[in-house]
């Protein structure tokens, strides 16, 4: 499986400020935002250009023009919602399709809850947008609703990943491409990455768990 960390100072300096406790959610969100958006250059390095003719100035040249239509962006709710924007700078007109899985966190089992994707995903790149791959269970059972709805190219995006989480993706959908920004030490015995961010869906959505 292509998997990319992305090692550039800029991401690690802004990974410091989320995994600070300090870091309030406001500010947490807009740090989410930046690396989802130098996570999002990183996985279209290889998008397809159009070729068209402009007017210009010194007259017609020939530009190449990104057609956005080629891919769908797949936020995994909820969390995923906060790295959408970040991601929608780049890619603004790209349809987005969602998926809504959450953790049962006993059995640490995703269950999904509401998919609503784009009719024409077959033909498109899928780019699955969530903050955390642990045990990678939310991603593989996401990347199943998307390959059984005919999707074929599948890039993933996360700001961090633990290895088992890379392990078990590897093993199931050994075609997707990753993009992380870090990638940590192991889960604990709750299934929580380490050194991780903590729940990343709560401090996006300022909703500590009681
Ligand atoms: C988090 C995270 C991933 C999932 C990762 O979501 O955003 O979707 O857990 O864990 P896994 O790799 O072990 O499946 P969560 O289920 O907590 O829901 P939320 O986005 O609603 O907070
Ligand atoms: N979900 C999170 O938000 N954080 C983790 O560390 C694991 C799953």
């Amino acid at each position: 499986m292509k998997t990319v960390e992305i090692r550039h100072p800029l991401v690690r300096h802004k990974l410091g400020i989320l995994r600070d406790t300090a870091t309030g959610t406001a500010l947490f969100r807009q740090v989410v935002g930046e690396i989802a958006t130098l996570l999002a250059y990183e996985a279209t390095a290889d998008l397809a250009l159009n070729d068209i003719v402009i007017d210009t100035w010194a007259g017609p040249l020939s530009v190449g023009r990104c057609d956005q239509a080629q891919i769908t962006l797949v936020p995994i709710l909820r969390a995923g919602l906060g790295f959408l924007p970040g991601v929608q700078v780049l890619l603004p007109s790209a349809p987005v399709s969602v998926i809504g899985l959450r953790r049962d966190e006993e059995t640490l089992q995703p269950q999904a809850y509401y998919q609503r994707l784009v009719h024409d995903i077959a033909g498109r790149t899928a780019l699955l947008i969530d903050p955390m791959l642990a045990t990678g269970g939310s991603a593989i059972a996401a990347i199943d609703t998307l390959k059984a709805a005919g999707c074929r190219r599948i890039k993933a995006i996360f700001l961090v990943a633990a290895p088992e989480g890379l392990r078990a993706l590897e093993a199931a959908h050994p075609d997707t491409e990753v993009f992380v920004a870090a990638i940590d030490s192991h889960l604990n015995a709750h299934g929580y990455i380490l050194p991780g961010l903590g729940d990343a869906g709560d401090r996006i959505f300022g909703t500590p768990s009681p």
